[in-house]
């Protein structure tokens, strides 16, 4: 297994070029099978989530292609309708396949996901939403059945607002008999570019960005070509980890339209922020000020910036607060970001951080995606080595992250 090692400190500075969006292309990719043809998707991070992806689409049948950030899926001989639990087991946006695969094929069956690092995760939401559309659910042997003739229309109030549940039941809808109302759905950014996509596609889908969003199904959608949204949290993570290291870097190729409540936070504990057009100027400030984050559903401050928020405010000034509503278990960083020296103490879904004035090197394991990118901007702020194991949890959603940080004058290696 891969690991990293990162000689701190450093002062990162220089340029980087935004990838397209993790959580926005994974539903669009699932999304092509409403379609029986050759949909094409550009501007793809060659991400491990997105192969996970690309092997699970071509167990069900696809031919798929992906080079130089362009991915082709040729649906038009899907003959398997199954999710395995080794898919979905490395990556639960596997689920995203079950609502595309039973408003298509009229059935499906995908493992259930299980819980993960940072707490239950439940999909009920999904599974509430395709029951409304008249799809028969079966839980047998730790799989979903699902099966239906053919979808109809419902209302449907999600009890919480949920980016999957609301993907999922985007791309139920659009093939269903009727309308369907979704009451309460989220409004993400991955979210409102899905039924961009769709709608592309033909499908019939109104008040995408809001959250009530209206479907009138339709008899098919045609595969599509889409070029997708920058990824708005590693744009966040590169920035935190610019304010953490004292750094100046430049963001280019990313939509700041997205990143208010980061920016903002940023700019609270000292960062200066430049926007112009698709590129971000962030510099670090010579102390970071202390801070009080809540994570909120969009446009709010976003749960997937949340640990690298904990590991910029790890040196800042006094004593800051950061708390997650959304997953109030997900702090399986804490004890590791302890370990580099820094003071934080958890209080039920609140990580009441103390700033010190000093973090130093040492050995920590990487938990989940976000949770590494935190061990990373934290090792490059530290003095000394800190050696990173289990580094394939980054490699899920960032993309050759020690050569872009290398350039940015990081001292980070991968250790094979
Ligand atoms: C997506 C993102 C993830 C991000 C999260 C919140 C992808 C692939 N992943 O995850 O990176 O952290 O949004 O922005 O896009 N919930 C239920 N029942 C359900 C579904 C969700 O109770 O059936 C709850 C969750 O426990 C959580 C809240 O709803 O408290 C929001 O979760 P949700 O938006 O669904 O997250 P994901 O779509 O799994």
């Amino acid at each position: 297994m891969d690991k990293f090692m990162v000689k701190g400190p450093c002062r990162l500075s220089g340029r980087i070029e935004i990838n397209g969006a993790k959580n926005a292309v994974l539903p669009i990719m699932a999304a092509s099978l409403l379609t029986r043809g050759k949909s094409t998707i550009d501007n793809v991070p060659n991400l491990r989530d997105v192969k996970t992806m690309n092997e699970l689409l071509r167990m069900l049948g696809a031919e798929v292609m992906f080079e130089n950030r362009s991915l082709t899926i040729d649906t038009r001989n899907i003959k398997n309708y199954e999710a395995p639990y080794d898919l979905v087991r490395t990556m639960r946006a596997s689920i995203y396949v079950l609502g595309p695969l039973v408003a298509a094929y009229g059935r499906a069956r995908v493992s259930l996901p299980g819980g993960c690092a940072w707490g239950p995760r439940p999909i009920d939401l999904h599974l509430h939403a395709l029951e409304k559309l008249g799809a028969r659910l079966k839980l047998e042997e730790g799989y979903i059945h699902a099966s239906a003739d053919k979808l109809k229309g419902a209302e449907i109030v999600f009890s919480t607002s949920s980016v999957g549940a609301t993907a999922q039941a985007i791309m139920a809808a659009v093939l269903a008999r009727g309308v369907t109302t979704l009451k309460n759905s989220a409004v993400e950014p991955e979210v409102t570019e899905l039924a961009r996509c769709l709608i592309e596609a033909g499908a019939n889908i109104e008040g995408v960005g809001t959250s009530v969003i209206r479907i009138e199904g339709v008899d098919r959608v045609e595969p599509f070509h889409h070029r997708v949204i920058p990824d708005r949290i590693e744009a966040g993570t590169f920035a935190a980890a610019a304010l953490a290291t004292g750094g100046e870097i430049e963001l280019a190729g990313c939509d700041p339209a997205h990143m208010d409540a980061v920016f903002e936070a940023l700019r609270a504990c000292g960062g200066v922020i430049e926007v112009s057009g698709d590129t971000v100027r962030v510099s670090g400030p010579e102390k970071l000020e202390a801070l009080h984050v809540v994570t909120h559903e969009y446009p709010g401050f976003p749960t997937d910036m949340q640990a690298q928020m904990i590991a910029v405010l790890a040196r800042a000034r006094g004593t800051s607060t950061v708390t997650d509503t959304i997953y109030p278990d997900r702090f399986t960083h804490v004890p590791e970001l302890r370990r580099l020296g820094a003071s934080i103490r958890l209080d039920g879904n609140i990580a009441v951080v103390k700033g010190v004035n000093r973090l130093g090197g040492a050995p920590v394991m990487a938990t989940d995606i976000r949770a590494s990118s935190a061990l990373i901007i934290a090792a490059m702020a530290a003095e000394g080595t800190t050696e990173i194991s289990r580094v394939y949890h980054i490699d899920r959603g960032y993309e050759r992250i020690e050569e872009r940080l290398r350039r940015l004058g990081a001292e980070i290696e991968r250790i094979s």
